[in-house]
Order: C-alpha cells, then sequence, then structure tokens
C-alpha cells in the first residue's frame, strides 16, 4: 500500500512491518534494525541467503560509540571525518559493531554498516521514528535495496513494486520519493582498518574520500572482509551484456552479436550521448553526463528486459566525475559477468 505520510511509515516500522523506502541512490526495503522477525521478512521478502549482511540507515550522523542505542564500538578518527563531510549522503561505513547491532543485522561478523541517507523522505521517516519513540533513538532501518535478490536495484518505485509488491504483507507501506537522483548504491567504506577501503565503488570516490581523510585509500581487493554484494554476477538484467572498451569498439560488438544470431533489434546500446547507435539496434539510454548514466542506467537495463532485449552492448562513461564513473564500470563489470 502506497503512503505518502512519512509517520505513518515510522509508525509501520516501528510496529514491526516493513516498508519500501526512497533513498538517493536506489529504493530500500525497510525494517527496523533492532527487530530480528522484520530482519527475516526482509531476507524473506528479497529470496536473500541470510548470511549477507544489511546496511542499517540512522537518521543522526553523530557517531559516538558511547552514547546509549549506539549502533558501532569504536569509531577511528578518519571515519567520523567521513560521516562529518558526507552524511547526510550516498556513504556507507563499516564499523566495529555495537551490542545493539545484532547477528541478524551483521550476517554474524563483528562489523556493522551504517549510513545516514540524504534523501528528504527517508531522513524524514528515521527522525519520525525517533520523535515517536524518543527512549528508542538513534532508531535504525536495515534496508538492503527494495530487489529480488541478484536484480538490479530499483531506482524508481514501480521499479520496487515490479519485484515485491506480491511478496508484501498486509500492513507493509511502500513510501514514494521520485526517481532515485543518484542512481546507484551508496559507496562502501571498511573503516575498521588503519586506513579507509573501498568494498564497493559509489558515487563518493577514492579521490573524494583521500581529500577528505588525508589517507591513501585502499580497494576492495586485498582485503577479507565479505561484500555479497560485490559476487561478480550480482546486479544483472535477464538480457546478456557486454562491456565494449570504447565507443569505437561498439560496431565491432553489434556484428559479432548480429554474427552469433541475435536479431539486430534486439540488441540495446547504452552509451553517452554523443556515441552513435550502430544500425537496426535499440538505444536503451544515451547520458548527457556521468551522473545522467548512474540515475537512467538500472532503468534501461529494466526496460530492455520488459521490451524484449536480448544482448545488451554497454560503454563507460569517460568523465572527470571520477566517482560516479567507478561505480557505474563497476556495476556493468559485474551485470556482464558470466553466470
Ligand atoms: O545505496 C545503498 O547502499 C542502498 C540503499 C537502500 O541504502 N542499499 C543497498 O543495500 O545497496 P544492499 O543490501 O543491497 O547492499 C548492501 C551491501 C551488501 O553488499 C552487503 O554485503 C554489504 O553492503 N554489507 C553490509 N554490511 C556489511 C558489513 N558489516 N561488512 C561488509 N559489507 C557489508
Ligand atoms: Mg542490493
Amino acid at each position: 500500500m502506497i503512503t505518502a505520510d512519512s509517520r505513518a511509515a515510522a509508525t509501520a516500522l516501528l510496529e514491526g512491518a516493513l516498508v519500501i523506502i526512497p533513498t538517493e541512490t536506489v529504493y530500500g526495503l525497510a525494517g527496523r534494525a533492532d527487530d530480528p522477525d522484520a530482519i527475516a521478512r526482509i531476507y524473506a521478502v528479497k529470496g536473500r541467503p541470510s548470511s549477507h549482511p544489511v546496511i542499517v540507515h540512522v537518521a543522526d550522523p553523530d557517531l559516538d560509540a558511547s552514547r546509549p542505542g549506539a549502533w558501532v564500538s569504536d569509531v577511528p578518527d578518519y571515519a567520523r571525518a567521513l560521516a562529518q563531510a558526507c552524511w547526510p549522503g550516498p556513504l556507507t561505513l563499516v564499523l566495529p559493531r555495537s551490542d545493539r547491532a545484532s547477528d541478524a543485522v551483521t550476517g554474524g561478523q563483528d562489523t556493522v554498516a551504517i549510513r545516514v541517507p540524504a534523501h528528504p523522505n527517508a531522513l524524514a521517516v528515521l527522525r519520525a521514528m525517533d520523535e515517536l519513540d524518543p527512549a528508542g533513538a538513534p532508531h535504525g532501518v536495515a534496508a538492503p535495496s527494495a530487489n529480488v535478490f541478484g536484480h538490479v536495484s530499483p531506482t524508481a518505485l514501480d521499479h520496487a513494486r515490479a519485484d515485491l509488491a506480491d511478496r508484501l504483507a498486509p500492513g507493509d507501506l511502500a513510501l514514494d520519493g521520485g526517481p532515485c537522483e543518484v542512481g546507484v548504491e551508496s559507496t562502501i567504506v571498511d573503516c575498521t582498518g588503519a586506513q579507509p577501503r573501498i568494498l564497493r565503488p559509489g558515487r563518493i570516490g577514492a579521490a573524494d574520500i583521500e581529500r577528505v581523510t588525508g589517507m591513501a585509500v585502499l580497494d576492495a581487493s586485498s582485503s577479507g572482509i565479505r561484500v555479497p554484494g560485490a559476487m561478480p554476477s550480482h546486479y544483472s538484467p535477464a538480457a546478456s551484456i557486454a562491456l565494449a572498451p570504447d565507443p569505437a569498439a561498439l560496431e565491432a560488438y553489434v556484428d559479432a552479436a548480429i554474427v552469433g544470431g541475435t536479431q539486430a533489434d534486439a540488441i540495446g546500446i547504452i552509451a553517452m550521448e554523443g556515441v552513435p547507435t550502430p544500425e537496426g539496434a535499440t538505444r536503451l539510454l544515451a547520458p548527457a553526463s556521468a551522473d545522467d548514466y548512474a540515475r537512467g542506467l538500472y532503468d534501461a537495463l529494466r526496460r530492455a528486459d520488459a521490451t524484449g532485449i536480448a544482448f545488451i552492448v554497454a560503454v563507460a562513461p569517460v568523465s572527470d566525475a571520477a566517482g560516479v564513473s567507478e561505480a557505474i564500470t563497476d556495476r556493468l563489470r559485474r551485470a556482464s559477468a558470466p553466470r
């Protein structure tokens, strides 16, 4: 059931229901983070393996580990600096957990992922939870992306409802917030080591993190931390997808698909505005900027599946917007990985 009332959504969450909420990155399927039954339902509704940890979303960017109800237990200075500079915003910090962050949320790990989303409707819901039940503040909601496990993340309420409406129960709600402004999931930074490590690229890039922390940033490759969202074949549409290395290679990829037996009009193209569509192929997205590319990507992948596109050829953006370009390339690589 769709609502525009953030207090109704907050009440539902406090009572243990699930709510589809908009965030600036993608829509989330939210449940009270300190209610193991609500978390169990999130996993069941998504069809997600229960060992995969979820992100806790809070309204208050204060990471003081000593405050009552804190979700984290130990916060290095560089993590505090990142929270101050980037929250509310598309950044998730992985920190040592407190007792409040249960195994249901952390997947049994001794860390918890936490972020303050920037979407006004998400913030309104989280703030309303703290107002309605001040004793439980700071309230947190666990919110994985509101898609069936393995599907493309939803960047519009319709995407989330297409995946999940049939799986929700009476009393669960969906809060509209329009199309997502960022369009790819938050940057996840592991803050348990001496220096920050990016576990999942997002709009906030390595250069941003280096600027804020004054430290060199590591990448996911040498991490022992499990990031199930980083499985190679995640973020997959039903159509096969190939990532062409540059615009000049696009024609050759399309020709190869046609030689391989795919009809020309069942081939979808995702590339920046200036890149021409090869003859006969179907253009799915022609963004003017890397930010527009990120905003439109998941909708284009869903439209491809809805319109009978069998094979997608994508060319990643070349741009100065490093974070978002890295995130797009990362998601396209995963979507094109063998399944
Ligand atoms: O932008 C986003 O982050 C969206 C919106 C709704 O906030 N959420 C999202 O959640 O993408 P989800 O569950 O689809 O992806 C969360 C990722 C998963 O890859 C998970 O493994 C990782 O975060 N994660 C969660 N807790 C973790 C932890 N303690 N350590 C390492 N990775 C963790
Ligand atoms: Mg997800």
